[in-house]
């Protein structure tokens, strides 16, 4: 579920004044929706992945026009302990500067300024989202967050939806997965609504669709949702987004007032950003020769830096060259002296390593030595990671064919969605896993359904290979490198 404040309650995506929260009337439903700006599209929550930073660099790619079409979620956030521990609030959700740590930030006078999550002058509308299984726990943690977000999401049942429902000032939303059938799945919608939900996100994948069963979302539930439930029922679609284009089929074919994505913003932060006209995009965007193309990985990590350096550290942002492009006249000192400077892991190290990709240890090598926080460290990725585009574009320059995909209908599954969908590695691209029968075949899955290989996610939570809810945060420039995670929980709540 999830609460909201409206761009006439001081939500704005432009820059022009720094407003105060101003107590919201409580809208419901319709009402509430448009009173945000009816967003088209939905940055997903996500644990430890859609934080203030990723969400203002998805939003960075969007034209002004766009940014207004843009709802974002925060991640996932453990009520209990956001709701108990003031060093858990202070470490995930800053929404002024009394409410983050950091030296800077001890000034008396100005602690009650608007800082990061929430900030009506970049970061609105946001719902926040908790998972929790106690009403109680819930509604104190939300108290802590109502002031600065536009609604507040949870995905529980009847009785506690209810109960935040008359006793929060907020209203309340849910994302739920599809049931095993259309008719169930309506049930499923019509109680969650009279609950008291004002808007629901239907996420067209069952709840054993996770892992290697992932497979694909089912759009026609909730297109069936759309034209059995009425009218003025706010629904977000969520499910299957690989690209920008797939963003209206989901509108037109679910019927959804907007439009969810997660892995493919993650993928991707570029998602919801309608691409450059064929050719231009300057420096950031590339394009290959058959016409296809993407922002560039290396772009996207400027763009990420120097949202840290601007509105976390409020530091200047460190000059750079402008990125390079094979035109761009070859300076042989600089060449000298990145091949000199090629470093990696000690080599009994990189032997163990078996994740270690042979072209670029020691870009993985850099990574793993930054902490969060240490902007030089970061500095040096960014520089291996620049390095490693340009010996990409380079190879491009001379070898189109070896990366030129288009589709092929002798192909099927993943691979057809591969050569369709999938670009060069120095561009932004969606993520695209293998189907379950795909996976079966290549033993990842058993035919009992059991996973053979990395674990398979449990729902919402993050895809296997990421960081466990028990194990450390993974460290982003900006996080300082945490012990505890308010954004995970070990319990089995929250679904989307
Ligand atoms: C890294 C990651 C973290 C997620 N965390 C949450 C979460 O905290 N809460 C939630 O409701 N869903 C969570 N989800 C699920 C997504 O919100 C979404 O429902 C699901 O991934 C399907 O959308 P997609 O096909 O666009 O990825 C997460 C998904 C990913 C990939």
């Amino acid at each position: 579920m999830s609460t909201t404040a409206s761009p006439q309650n001081g939500a704005s995506n432009g820059p022009e004044h720094t407003p105060v929260p101003t107590p919201k009337k409580k809208l419901q439903g319709r009402q509430f929706y448009e009173s945000i700006g009816s967003p088209k599209y939905v940055v997903a929550p996500m644990v430890d992945r859609s934080e203030f930073a990723w969400r203002m660099l998805t939003r960075s790619f969007m034209s002004p026009d766009e940014k207004k079409q843009i709802l974002a979620y925060s991640p996932m956030y453990h009520a209990r302990l956001f709701g108990e521990q003031a060093k858990m609030r202070s470490q995930f959700f800053q929404p002024t500067r009394g409410s983050a740590a950091g030296e800077g930030n001890r000034d008396e006078k100005r602690k009650d300024e608007l800082y990061l999550d929430g900030n009506p002058l970049f970061d609105r509308p946001l719902f926040v989202q908790f998972c929790a299984n106690d009403p109680n726990e819930f509604l104190e943690a939300a108290r802590h967050v109502a002031p600065y977000c536009d609604a507040e999401d949870w995905d529980l049942i009847y009785r506690l939806i209810n109960k935040l429902h008359t006793e929060l000032s907020v209203p309340v939303t849910a994302k739920f997965r599809i049931q095993e059938t259309k008719e169930k799945t309506l049930e499923y919608a019509k109680m969650i609504l009279s609950a008291g939900a004002n808007i629901i996100t239907v996420h067209g994948r069952r709840r054993e669709q996770k892992g290697h069963e992932t497979g694909l979302a089912d759009w026609s539930y909730i297109r069936y949702l759309r034209d059995n439930l009425p009218p003025d029922t706010v629904i977000f679609a969520n499910g299957n987004i690989l690209n920008y284009d797939d963003l209206e089929r989901c509108l037109k074919e679910t019927g959804a007032d907007a439009v969810m994505s997660a892995e493919g913003n993650l993928s991707d932060p570029t998602i919801f950003s309608k691409p450059p006209a064929v050719g231009s995009g300057g420096r950031e965007y590339w394009w290959g020769r058959d016409g296809k193309g993407g922002y560039r990985i290396d772009a996207v990590l400027r763009r990420y830096y120097d949202i840290i350096y601007r509105h976390v550290l409020e530091q200047p942002i460190p000059e750079r060259k402008p990125l390079f492009i094979p035109s761009d006249p070859v300076d042989e000192a600089t060449e000298a002296h990145e091949s000199e400077e090629e470093e990696g892991p000690p080599q009994k190290k990189q032997k163990k390593d078996k994740h270690r990709r042979s072209n670029s240890p020691s870009l993985r090598y850099a990574l793993a030595r930054s902490k969060g926080g240490d902007m030089p460290a970061f500095e040096h990725v960014l520089t291996l990671v620049e390095r490693a585009i340009k010996s990409g574009l380079l190879e491009y320059e001379a070898n189109p064919e070896k990366f030129e995909r288009s589709p092929d209908v002798t192909l099927t599954g993943s691979k057809a969605t591969i050569a369709e969908y999938g670009r060069p590695w120095w561009v932004c691209q969606p993520h695209i896993r293998p189907l379950p029968e795909e996976a079966l075949v290549n033993g990842a899955l058993t035919a009992k359904g059991s996973v053979t290989t990395a674990k398979g996610r449990k729902d919402d939570e993050p895809p296997a290979g990421s960081k466990s809810a028990a194990s450390e945060k993974p460290s982003t420039p900006a996080n300082g490198g945490s012990e505890t995670s308010a954004t995970l929980t070990p319990d089995n709540l929250v679904s989307g």
